[in-house]
């Protein structure tokens, strides 16, 4: 499931044959999104869900739980989806629906993640792979991939770098799941 630039998706279908698992489909809640270019380029199934279109969260979780079940994923990745996902629909896909967040949680839930670490003097920085509670950024952790954060570095150094470290991490944790490897399901 994506919103935006798509860099992660593009990490996760890019490995996905030596991590052993196959993308059956992408979810958009953003009709524009790089991320739907890319999967359309490569011939991957999307299916648009857009917000804007519902007058609820509720009706458009409905809505993308639909597309979802169409789908039949085993497991959901959210890579950059940039919706607050609510109880019922986390519920719904509990124990298979994963995220990626550019934080070593549980420091850094929310946005803006690289400024506010530089801002606090961490030393340390990185992602963090969890599973989707309703506690938004707060579900059981499953991997982390950390690095140190340079002297005087910026919030976008350290952002790219970071990226990279998401790149590895998402798809090999993806594996892990495909390969039942993952207990916590
Ligand atoms: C990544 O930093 C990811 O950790 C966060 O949103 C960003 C998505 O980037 N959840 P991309 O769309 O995968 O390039």
């Amino acid at each position: 499931m994506v919103s935006g630039r798509g860099s992660n998706l593009r990490a996760l279908h890019e490995k996905a044959p030596e991590q052993g698992y196959v993308i059956i489909g992408v979810v958009s809640n953003n009709p524009t999104a790089p991320a739907v270019d890319y999967a359309r380029d490569q011939g991957l199934a999307v299916r648009i869900v857009d917000h804007r279109q519902f007058a609820t969260r509720d009706a458009f979780e409905v809505a993308l739980a639909a597309e979802l079940d169409d789908l039949a994923p085993d497991v959901i990745a959210l890579a950059g989806f940039l919706r607050v996902l609510g109880t019922d629909f986390v519920g719904r896909y509990r124990g298979r629906l994963l995220n990626i967040h550019p934080s070593l949680l549980p420091a850094f839930p929310g946005l803006d993640t690289h400024r506010r670490a530089l801002a606090s003097g961490a030393r340390f920085h990185g992602a963090t792979v969890h599973l989707v509670t309703d506690a938004v950024d707060g579900g059981p952790i499953i991997a982390q991939t950390g690095l140190t954060v340079n002297p005087g570095e910026s919030p976008a150094a350290l952002a790219a770098r970071v990226l990279t470290l998401e790149h590895a991490l998402y798809p090999y944790v993806l594996g892990g799941f495909a390969r039942g490897e993952t207990s916590d399901r």
